[in-house]
């Protein structure tokens, strides 16, 4: 049994990956501001509150635990927010990933894995997302994330610490209902607030090159995404990277399902008919935007588990598990 530092551990992934080390008998330490997270979703784990800006709190958890390895989740993750307020997204996400990776040098601890996301590619070219393509970020979270990478790449060169960077696609579902997702920022949870308001969920642009006209994304249930963080820190425990490396791996199913495909499935599970309301497009959306997952099925034998189905469902027992408790 090792134990590990997870920042952001009272947060909607978080959660997840402290319950998967948990699972497989490893102790989690949390470091947790509550910004956005709930104390009662840490559990089986050593919570700390603070903030990951505080080297001090960090460092006193790093040692007081013998932490061997730090998961870095905790960030500010809105994008509509982000353009409002970088301010707060470089302080946050770029700032506070900084003096984490100080204060896990200063503790020598070796190992750094690293959450990202697909929004540090932007919009590329082409519609399946390989990790070797330049990033070029639409929004201060987006190059926050980016900027994140590249200092902990940096940090690597320098010190020897090795870093895994898992760039999540789009997250869905809930391993138990009590660990839904709180946030409503995304196509199902907007699609169930729709239907519980009696509005009909929205639509934006059905004219696209794709097999209905809707966009395609890679949904990606969020304990295949906890079971990636598993991956990868077996992988860094049993030796499996050089000292001073960097890797990416893309984290999807790596296919994509349509606008219209998840709504569909909304309708099938939770028993509600309704016909979308298409308005026009956002700009900046890309057509199809699907994750090429070989290279961590490759080193980390890792690919996803759970259908579409099972996110829709899950989430949607998550959304009601909210809405009792309220
Ligand atoms: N949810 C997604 O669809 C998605 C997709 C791609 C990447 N990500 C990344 O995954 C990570 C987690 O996202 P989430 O959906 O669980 O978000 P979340 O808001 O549910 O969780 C973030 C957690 O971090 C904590 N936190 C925030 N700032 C902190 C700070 N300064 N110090 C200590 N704790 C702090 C919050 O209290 C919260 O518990 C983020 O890094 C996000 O960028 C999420």
């Amino acid at each position: 049994m090792a134990n590990w530092l997870v920042t952001g551990g009272a947060g909607y992934i978080g959660a997840h990956v402290v319950a998967a080390l948990s699972e497989q008998g490893e102790q989690a330490v949390v470091v947790d501001d509550l910004s956005t997270g709930e104390r009662s979703r840490a559990n089986d784990c050593v919570f700390v509150e603070g903030s990951i800006l505080d080297e001090d709190v960090v460092r006193r958890a790093l040692r007081d635990n013998d932490v061997q390895g730090v998961i870095h989740i905790a960030a500010k993750k809105q994008v509509g927010e982000s353009v409002a307020d970088p301010q707060k997204y470089y302080e946050q996400n770029v700032i506070g990933t900084l003096r984490l990776l100080s204060a896990t040098v200063a503790e020598n601890v070796p190992s750094f894995v690293f959450s990202s996301s697909a929004a540090t590619y932007g919009m590329p070219e082409v519609e399946v997302v390989t990790e070797d393509m330049a990033g070029h970020p639409m929004s201060p979270y987006g190059t926050s994330k980016l900027v994140g990478e590249w200092s902990a790449r940096d940090f690597a060169v320098a010190t020897g610490l090795c870093v895994v960077s898992l760039r999540y696609f789009n997250v869905a579902g809930a391993a138990r209902p009590e660990l839904g997702d709180p946030g409503v920022f995304n196509l199902i949870p907007l699609a169930f607030q729709a239907i519980g308001a009696g509005e009909r969920p929205r639509i934006f642009g059905a004219d696209y090159p794709t097999r209905d006209g809707t966009c395609v994304r890679d949904y990606v249930h969020v304990a295949d995404i906890a079971d990636a963080h598993v991956a990868a820190l077996k992988d860094l425990a049993a030796g499996g990277a050089e000292p001073g490396s960097f890797r990416a791996y893309n984290v999807g199913r790596g296919e994509g399902a349509s606008v219209r495909e998840v709504l569909d499935m909304v309708s099938g599970v939770t028993g509600k008919t309704f016909e979308p309301d298409v308005v026009g497009r956002r700009p900046g959306d890309p057509a199809r935007y699907v994750a090429n997952v070989d290279s961590i099925r490759n080193d980390l034998g890792w690919s996803a588990r759970f259908d579409l189905r099972e996110m829709v469902e899950s989430a949607w027992a998550g959304w009601q598990h909210r809405q009792n408790n309220r």
